[in-house]
């Protein structure tokens, strides 16, 4: 079958049908496009593992809070298309607002207590709207497997959750984060940092790893490691700290000292750009 784009549910349905009733496997890498490695590499594994692979490029308005970026994130299908098809995949699915909530759309999925922290402090109404497009996606995909990336850690947290509780039958992978030379994590906000911005940036991962190191050494306490992550951070003045937490990996909930894995995490602005990185560690 040719690489195709389609736009309406009708035509993606009729697509799968046909997948299907040929015992193909189907993975599925849903994005907000302007595709970068990060995305590409999730492409790439979903190849692998399946017989063909659907990706969804869709902005979802319902993600975006007031004063996001919803109006300004990049969006360049044929670009996208040009990436994904050279990567692997098969078939893009990339709707309107109008057809993924068409009017009187009143339907919402909303994962409790692993929202309460991190992102979903700062951005109420964040993970509703993801838990919400992705379950309304992985509907119309129906993949045997989807692909994450570790980069949006605690969103591959809640829909891995959102799975096990709502009986997906679909197996959720989450691969590393993919990162430039400098180590600054890949996202497709990175094209909004100007030059300063970007040569600043780079503090996030630098920061997360010298946690990682003094746990090496033996620090296990969590307000410790905050305090000196946050002191890196602040030595760059262009860097302004919306989080830095540590949060176990069951519930997702602040840790007091660190005990086997937890999830050290970072929102910080540039300018009017928000980057969020991660590390988990483990002792
Ligand atoms: O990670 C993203 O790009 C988005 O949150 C997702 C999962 C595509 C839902 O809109």
């Amino acid at each position: 079958m040719a690489k195709k784009i389609v736009h309406r549910i009708y035509e993606l349905r009729s697509i799968l049908r046909e997948i299907r009733a040929a015992q193909k496997t189907i993975g599925f890498v849903p994005t907000m496009g302007y595709l970068h490695e990060g995305h590409l590499s999730l492409i790439r594994q979903a190849g692998k593992d399946c017989d063909f692979v659907v990706i969804s490029i869709f902005v979802n308005p319902l993600q975006f809070g007031a004063g996001e970026d919803y109006a300004e994130y990049p969006r360049a299908l044929s670009r996208d298309a040009k990436l994904a098809f050279a990567n692997g995949c098969d078939l893009i699915f990339a709707p309107t607002v109008k057809e993924m909530y068409p009017q009187g759309f009143a339907t919402f999925v909303e994962v409790e207590r692993l929202s309460e922290h991190l992102c979903g402090a700062s951005r109420p109404g964040h993970f509703r709207g993801v838990t919400t497009v992705v379950t309304k996606l992985f509907n119309l995909v129906e993949p045997d497997h989807a692909y994450f990336g570790q980069k949006d850690a605690q969103q591959a947290f809640i829909i891995k959750r959102m799975v096990a509780d709502l009986n997906f039958d679909i197996t959720i992978h989450i691969l590393p984060t993919v990162r430039e030379t400098d180590g600054l994590a890949m996202s497709s906000r990175n094209t909004y940092l100007n030059q300063k911005e970007r040569q600043a940036a780079p503090v996030l991962y630098r920061s997360l790893c010298a946690a990682k190191e003094k746990i090496t050494q033996g620090e296990r306490d969590a307000a410790s490691l905050i305090a000196y992550i946050t002191k890196l951070i602040k030595q760059e003045p262009l860097a302004d700290i919306d989080y830095v937490n540590i949060v176990d990996l069951e519930n997702l909930q602040p840790c007091k000292k660190i005990s086997g894995k937890a999830l050290i995490a970072v929102a910080v602005r540039f300018g009017s750009t928000r980057l969020i990185d991660n590390i988990i560690v483990e002792v």
